[in-house]
């Protein structure tokens, strides 16, 4: 059976600042019923995520370029290309700041957001504990390591319940699913098998030659992992914006 856990510890200081009364200068209206909504609303989440790596004190919203995560644990079970239990710690991401917003839509119904990003490079590193097998590889290790993506695509459907509060409407992010794709992988592990050094070296250039299967393999965990931080984030951000300041037109 296929079994996956994560936890991502992060975000979890968070404190919860007033939300914005006033209409910050990040933040575009757009008009659902307008026939221009798809372009108004793409052009506003662009605006939107080059301010927020940066990061919101005011609701309490760390920078996010680069993106620092205590810990991030992978569990996953035999079944599939990949059994893996692993854990990263001292995370650092980089590359949030550069998001191309290709598309936003807002479904005019239920409020579900559709939204498609884009980019060149994201970079992590860290130090890794892991034990597992991704291909036919068996793998040992802990250390520092490396992983830099090429050319990310993001398709991100967001399910959203559309809340009141003191007058305001707020954005309910009740979940999230993505679809990504990336276009290269470059990886390292260091201190592989306890430092035994031609097996590391050797292990380290056939997980990058063959990085193709290796991203598809671990794509369910990157998926998982990408939903998770992205929630955490969307959801200090709409909890505390509300949804009035980007679309003029919400029936009650
Ligand atoms: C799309 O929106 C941007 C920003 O509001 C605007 O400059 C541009 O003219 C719009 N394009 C179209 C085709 O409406
Ligand atoms: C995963 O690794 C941790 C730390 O090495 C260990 O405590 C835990 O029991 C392992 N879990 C499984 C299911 O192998
Ligand atoms: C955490 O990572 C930073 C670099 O990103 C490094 O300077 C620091 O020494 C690391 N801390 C630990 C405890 O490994
Ligand atoms: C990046 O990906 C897009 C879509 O998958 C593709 O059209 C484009 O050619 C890629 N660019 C590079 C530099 O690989
Ligand atoms: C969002 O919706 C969930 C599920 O209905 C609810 O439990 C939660 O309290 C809501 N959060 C906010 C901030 O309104």
């Amino acid at each position: 059976m296929f079994l996956t856990t994560l936890l991502v510890c992060f975000l979890a200081d968070f404190a919860f600042g007033d939300f914005y009364r006033t209409q910050p200068d990040f933040v575009r209206t757009c008009l659902k019923n307008d026939p221009g909504f798809i372009n108004c609303s793409t052009h506003a989440v662009q605006v939107l995520f080059n301010k927020i790596p940066e990061g919101l004190p005011e609701i309490g919203l760390p920078p996010l370029d680069p993106l620092k995560l205590d810990r991030l644990t992978v569990l996953q079970g035999a079944g599939g290309p990949v059994t893996v239990n692993a854990s990263l710690t001292n995370v650092t991401v980089r590359g949030f700041g550069k998001t191309e917003v290709q598309y936003n839509s807002v479904d005019p119904k239920t409020y579900d957001f559709l939204t498609k990003l884009h980019l060149d490079r994201l970079r992590l590193e860290g130090n890794y504990e892991l034990l597992g097998r991704i291909l036919v590889i068996p793998l040992r290790g802990k250390g520092n390591c490396w992983f830099d993506a090429k050319n990310i695509s993001i398709v991100a459907k967001s399910d959203v319940k559309m809340t009141k509060r003191e007058g305001f409407h707020f954005y309910n992010i009740t979940g999230i699913h993505v679809d990504f794709d990336i276009q290269g992988l470059k990886l390292h592990m260091g201190n592989l098998f306890d430092g035994i050094k031609a097996l590391e070296e050797s292990t380290n250039a056939y997980l990058n030659a063959n990085w193709k299967p290796v991203a598809e393999s671990l794509n369910p965990i990157l998926t998982k992992t990408v939903e998770d931080i992205m929630i955490g984030i969307l959801r200090t951000v709409f909890d505390n914006l509300p949804a009035d300041f980007f679309l003029a037109d919400i029936e009650d």
